[in-house]
């Protein structure tokens, strides 16, 4: 099997004369820049070291350590609070507000751009493109008020929908909790739609994981010409439909080339089908600089244009062509904001938006 790297790593070639301001550079980053990387790395740690962590360090505190009580005091609290995040959760404004997550979003640095108002006596499905590795600029706008979602969208209580499975690893539930963060399932859909009080945006991925392996720099594949459930949801709950792309999320990492049907991709379709996710195979930056391998993204700014609304009239029952006719609409819709803004990131003019 052959593997190869996106273009870029023609770039990330080591010039011998920067070999000594490459080896010192860690020395002489000023401290805003030090603290951007480390509210990333931060981010970072609790989005892929902590779920691995959480694989053993309960059972090292249970019973090598004399603070073994946390533990089941923790499955209690486990147990006890287990369906918060199908119940629109706990957002605690302190965390979202929080100067830690400017740093983060500096880092990149990201940009929320609104088109339309959102009326806060309405509620609303943002379907958010594309996934990306980690749906940064998605998770910063409707997470976190780093990019001025409050004051954009005065009244509107936002949610980022994820994984179940996102919430069963201790502790890291606990921040996706405050920040926020949903289940992506009917369930938990309906419950912030229809009994959490008027003014609710819940930010659904589409794409989902299966887009994660089509995040390849300068690409705008998109996972979305048999997603139809969010279309559905909308006109059961009575929710209108706001499309929103994030271009530059697709810059942030590398990934080795896997084209649909060569034999890279045919291996993570299949574990896709077996453990329903697949992680991608990226590559990013290392913590000191651009030029070593790690899990960082690259500094590439992201820009976030939320869309106008679609309006959506609630149907108990919709029908198929109900159904078909809110899809079409949502993706001319996408494809239209994708039109207008491209030029924001040089995007040249024959590019487009490949549905799949
Ligand atoms: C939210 O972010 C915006 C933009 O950065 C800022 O102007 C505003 O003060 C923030 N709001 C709160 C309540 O922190």
């Amino acid at each position: 099997m052959r593997l190869r790297l996106n273009s870029i790593s023609g770039k990330t070639k080591l010039p011998d004369k920067r070999l000594l301001s490459t080896i010192l550079s860690p020395l002489c980053v000023p401290w805003k820049r030090r603290l951007e990387t480390l509210a990333v790395m931060g981010f970072i740690f609790m989005w892929v070291i902590l779920p691995i962590m959480d694989l053993w360090v309960p059972f090292h505190i249970l019973f090598e350590t004399r603070w073994w009580f946390l533990v089941p005091l923790y499955a209690v609290w486990f147990y006890y609070d287990f369906e918060t995040p199908r119940r629109a959760s706990r957002r605690w404004d302190w965390a979202r507000r929080h100067v830690f997550w400017k740093y983060f979003s500096n880092y990149f640095p990201l940009r929320l751009i609104k088109t339309a108002d959102l009326s806060p006596d309405r509620n609303y499905i943002i379907g958010t493109h594309p996934h990306g590795m980690f749906s940064i600029g998605a998770f910063v706008a409707t997470s976190t008020n780093a990019t001025g979602f409050e004051e954009k969208y005065p009244g509107i209580k936002s949610h980022i929908m994820t994984l179940n499975g996102q919430f069963y690893f201790p502790l890291r539930r606990e921040f996706g909790i405050l920040l926020g963060g949903i289940e992506v399932s009917k369930e938990s859909l309906e419950y912030a739609l229809t009994k959490a009080g008027k003014g609710r945006a819940c930010a659904i991925v589409v794409g989902g994981a299966t887009e994660a392996l089509d995040a390849h720099p300068n690409k705008h594949t998109l996972t979305l010409k048999y997603r139809r459930g969010f279309c559905k949801y909308a006109l059961k709950f009575g929710a209108d439909l706001v499309p929103m792309y994030n271009f530059g999320e697709n810059d942030l990492y590398e990934q080795y080339e896997n084209p649909i049907g060569s034999r890279l991709r045919t291996v993570q379709e299949r574990i896709k089908t077996i453990f329903g996710l697949c992680p991608p195979l990226l590559r990013g930056r290392s913590i000191f600089n651009q030029y070593m391998i790690g899990l960082l993204p690259f500094r590439k700014p992201i820009t976030s244009v939320i869309g106008r609304p679609i309006r959506v009239t609630q149907t108990d029952e919709p029908t198929v062509e109900q159904i078909d006719e809110l899809h079409a609409k949502y993706c001319e819709a996408l494809y239209d904001l994708f039109e207008e803004y491209k030029h924001l990131h040089s995007i040249p003019p024959d590019t487009h938006l490949i549905f799949q």
